[in-house]
């Protein structure tokens, strides 16, 4: 039987243009081509669990426009359950305005929108989906006081949570207490703890009370750290074309594999392969990997 999650997250338009590189503070310079495709933080880790063959609630907002109809459809596409995304009145759907470099790498400005309401009352709305969830995943595009009640919610079923902190914000150590695994990248891992480097920021947010860490590591694969182990993940070497959406790809695989019962260190190695094969591909959602492309490369 498929693993049951719940996302708690954001839902965006990325606006994306390529470009040589990306332009300095006050330059314009020549790009060669302008796509939309959907994303979000919070909608590419729900995708990222549905194509990995696990049933998902999205619980979310977007706006009564253009956009939200657009994102609502290609949810529905992929199966993703929409039973708990609001249509907002009042505010337009999130985007993100996105310019990928040569090299596969980007820089993003996320514009909420209705991302940016989603409320505690909304989670208590969707109580259902997360009781019933092997996980509840969440990222940080949304309100952090919505974030908490979520991880409340689930702690009150017993339901293990996965925060993958991006965009990163300095978090209360109560708050890190509720997680189960704390999924960030290296820059994230840094702003967090207030340390440079990647061992001694583990160990400072494991004492404030995290129980694992996944720590991100790009073309260096990833670290599972523990209070008492360590253990490198190596990753697959391949050529990037977008690097838009691989965290998404290794949290939703990790997630998947993590609710199915397998251990922390197998689902860390779908995150991997998933986040690999996110990156050969242009744009967020439509670079995220099916599991059987994934078992394909493991
Ligand atoms: O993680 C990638 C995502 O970040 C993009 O899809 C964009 O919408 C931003 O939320």
């Amino acid at each position: 039987m498929s693993a049951r999650l719940a996302v708690v997250g954001s839902i965006n338009m990325d606006l994306v243009v390529r470009a040589p590189r990306l332009p300095r503070l006050g330059e314009t310079i020549l790009g060669s081509d302008f796509r939309t495709f959907p994303g979000g933080k919070g909608a590419n880790q729900a995708v990222a669990i549905a194509r990995m063959g696990g049933k998902v609630s999205m619980i979310g907002r977007v706006g009564q426009d253009g956009f939200g109809d657009a994102l609502l459809e290609t949810l529905e596409r992929d199966q993703v359950d929409l039973t708990y995304i609001r249509r907002d009145p009042e505010a337009a759907s999130g985007v993100a305005l996105i310019t990928v470099e040569e090299g596969g790498n980007n820089a993003i400005v996320v514009v909420p929108g209705a991302n940016g309401r989603l409320s505690p009352e909304d989670i208590w709305g969707a109580e259902e989906a997360i009781k019933q969830a092997q996980v509840l995943v969440l990222q940080l595009e949304c309100p952090l006081e919505t974030v908490a009640e979520a991880i409340c919610v689930a702690q009150r079923h017993a339901v293990p949570v996965a925060l993958n902190p991006a965009p990163a914000q300095p978090l209360p150590d109560e708050l890190l207490r509720q997680i189960d695994v704390l999924i960030p990248n290296e820059s994230e891992l840094q702003l967090l703890s207030g340390k440079q480097e990647v061992e001694q920021a583990a160990q400072a947010l494991l004492a404030r009370g995290v129980k694992t860490l996944i720590i991100t590591l790009g073309e260096q694969g990833s670290l599972v750290v523990q209070r008492m182990e360590r253990s490198a993940i190596p990753a697959h070497p391949v050529k990037a074309v977008d690097t838009t959406a691989a965290g998404d790809a290794f949290v939703g695989a990790f997630a998947v594999a993590w609710a199915e019962g397998k251990s922390l260190i197998e689902a860390a190695r779908w995150g991997n392969a998933a986040g690999a094969l996110a990156v050969t591909r242009l744009g967020a959602q439509p670079s995220l990997p099916t599991r059987q492309e994934v078992m394909g490369l493991l």
